[in-house]
């Protein structure tokens, strides 16, 4: 009798320029485990049904990718509790008690800043800009660094107050417009918006980016963002795409699906190579 292997997928509209599949089979290969893992494209309106499916045909455990993520957390049995506060879960865990929700997103952005690529969050000044999904899942995880400021920027201010509010009582948290930025300063920049779907860049004052400050684009592509060519044009000393916290975040569901982490940097490197 052949041995039933474990299976995971990640859902998401749309899914086919998905990463995923290839970094949890290196994962896979790297720490010697076998497991099935496919990208599957879910219909909008269509996530839960598509969830109780895979479940129901002994699925272990999900990845969540947009539009899904709110999705996914009222679909949970059980939260997290940074799951819980950020309302957005992009891993699913199918466990013989019902399924567990959690968030990866943020302990991936801050393990790929601050081990990956040594920037000290603690005391720094920080601006997250984009008020949606992504931008939820990573507040926690950034004021538990303790910076000395973060502030919450959106093109709807009121969407940025509503998130001050949900996460202020972690730190020094404060929301506004883009308008509000100018004579701000900070020395760290994260773009959590989608703008990059109109080719745009969020459209940020000048020198809102301390000279010699970095930036941070949640997004990942061949060719550098909108935010990241803005970035350059701004004397930031680094300029950073999102696929480390790809990475990142995929070895933290990974651990919680197989009790093992995997390295990453090899992981890393080698999607830098196939996308280069
Ligand atoms: P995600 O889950 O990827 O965060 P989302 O919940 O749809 O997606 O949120 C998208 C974010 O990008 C929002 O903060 C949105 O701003 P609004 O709340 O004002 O819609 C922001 N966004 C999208 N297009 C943008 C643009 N062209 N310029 C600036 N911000 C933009």
């Amino acid at each position: 009798m052949t041995k039933k292997i474990d299976r995971y997928a990640v859902m998401g509209n749309p899914i086919d320029h998905s990463q995923s599949p290839r970094i949890h089979a290196l994962f896979a290969a790297q720490t010697g485990q076998a497991l099935d893992y496919r990208a599957i494209l879910v219909e909008r309106g269509g996530f839960a049904e598509a969830a109780r499916d895979f479940g129901g045909r002994g699925g272990r455990g999900l990845n969540v990718t947009a539009p899904f993520k709110q999705d996914a957390w009222v679909f949970a049995d059980l939260l997290s509790a940074a799951a819980e506060r950020a309302g957005a879960v992009n891993t699913l865990i199918f466990e013989a008690g019902g399924v567990r929700g959690e968030n990866t997103d943020g302990p991936g952005l801050v393990r790929d800043l601050t081990v990956n690529h040594g920037y000290p969050l603690a005391g720094q000044r920080i601006l997250v800009v984009g008020a949606g999904g992504a931008a939820r899942g990573i507040l926690q995880p950034l004021l538990l660094e303790k910076p000395s400021q973060l502030v919450v920027a959106n093109r709807t201010s009121e969407t940025a107050l509503e998130l001050a509010l949900r996460f202020g009582d972690l730190g020094r948290l404060s929301g506004c417009g883009f308008h509000d930025l100018v004579g701000q300063q900070f020395d760290l920049i994260v773009n959590a918006t989608a703008a990059w779907v109109e080719d745009a860049a969020p459209p940020l004052p000048e020198n809102v980016l301390v000279s010699g400050g970095w930036c941070y684009d949640m997004s990942y592509g061949k060719r550098p963002s909108p935010f990241m060519r803005w970035a350059q044009g701004c004397n930031a000393g680094r300029v950073l795409d999102g696929l480390g916290m790809l990475v990142e975040q995929a070895a933290e569901a990974f651990q919680l699906w197989r009790g093992v982490r995997p390295d990453t940097a090899p992981v890393i490197e080698a999607l830098r190579e196939v996308g280069s």
